[in-house]
């Protein structure tokens, strides 16, 4: 989209809120050849069907933390496979990661809070990454977070990780969509999914950071447990807060 800049993505936010998740990929990949799919390992499995079934060789992306649960690597090779894509696997600066664990060991986030480690492991490798397109898509929801995630648009200018001489477009294709619909859609389609959600694992990210969650309990509370429900954003969605 070269002339994103001139238009109003406020204006287009309205109009796409209205769509489908799989007509706001259409539309983000008409307008961008150079964007990718951030694809945590879970359910966000979906939006690779969708675009799969747009632009058979779109481009993925999976940010390997190293804290990674075995089954999530195993998920994610499943899906590479399944659809016939190649996946960029991401990984943080060995140094940076290597000096964090020799000053302050390897669950210094139970003590420090997950800034630190996140920061490292996570944002700084999606920052690299982001640097080499257009736009991405996220598989954001507003259910996800009351919290932090109540207002996440369809699509929008993200400046937290632009480029300076450049726009970011990011794209939230499932925002709009409850965790029952994206279920509806994994089983509708047969979609592979990774098997901790059998396990009681609904939000899933690192392994020491992440634990199933029990009846009544919401999604979020198996993230960053002990840590306060706003601050359970570890800055890959930075722009939700800053806007
Ligand atoms: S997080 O910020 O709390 O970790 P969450 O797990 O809710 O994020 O996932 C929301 C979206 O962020 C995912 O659908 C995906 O687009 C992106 N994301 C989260 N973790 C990763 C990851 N390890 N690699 C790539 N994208 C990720
Ligand atoms: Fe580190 Fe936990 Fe953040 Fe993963 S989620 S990068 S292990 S603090």
């Amino acid at each position: 989209m070269s002339n994103t800049a001139a238009i109003n993505l406020t204006d287009i936010d309205t109009e796409l809120s209205q769509q489908s998740p799989q007509k706001i990929l259409r539309y983000a990949l008409e307008n961008h050849d150079n964007i990718a799919i951030s694809f945590s390992g879970a359910e966000d499995v979906v939006l690779i069907d969708m675009a799969h079934k747009i632009r058979p060789d779109i481009q993925v992306f999976s940010l390997d933390t190293g804290r990674l649960h075995a089954e999530t690597y195993r998920f994610i090779d499943a899906v590479r496979n399944h659809y016939n894509i190649q996946i960029d696997i991401v990984m943080p600066e060995a140094a940076t990661v290597e000096a964090l664990v020799k000053e302050k060991g390897l669950f210094s986030f139970y003590q420090d809070d997950h800034k630190e480690c996140c920061g490292i492991r996570k944002i700084a490798p999606l920052r690299k990454q982001l640097l080499g397109v257009d736009a991405w898509i996220t598989g954001q929801r507003r259910d996800q977070s009351p919290g932090t995630r109540a207002a996440v648009p369809v699509i929008q200018d993200d400046k937290a990780f632009a480029r300076p001489d450049a726009q970011l477009t990011k794209y939230n294709p499932l925002a709009n969509w409850t965790s029952q619909q994206v279920w509806d859609y994994i089983r509708a389609f047969e979609v592979p999914y990774n098997e901790l959600h059998d396990r009681g694992f609904i939000s899933i990210g690192c392994e020491p950071c992440t634990r199933p969650t029990g009846p009544g309990q919401h999604e979020r509370e198996g993230r960053w447990w002990w840590e306060e429900a706003t601050k359970k954003e570890c800055g890959l969605h930075a722009v939700n807060i800053d806007q």
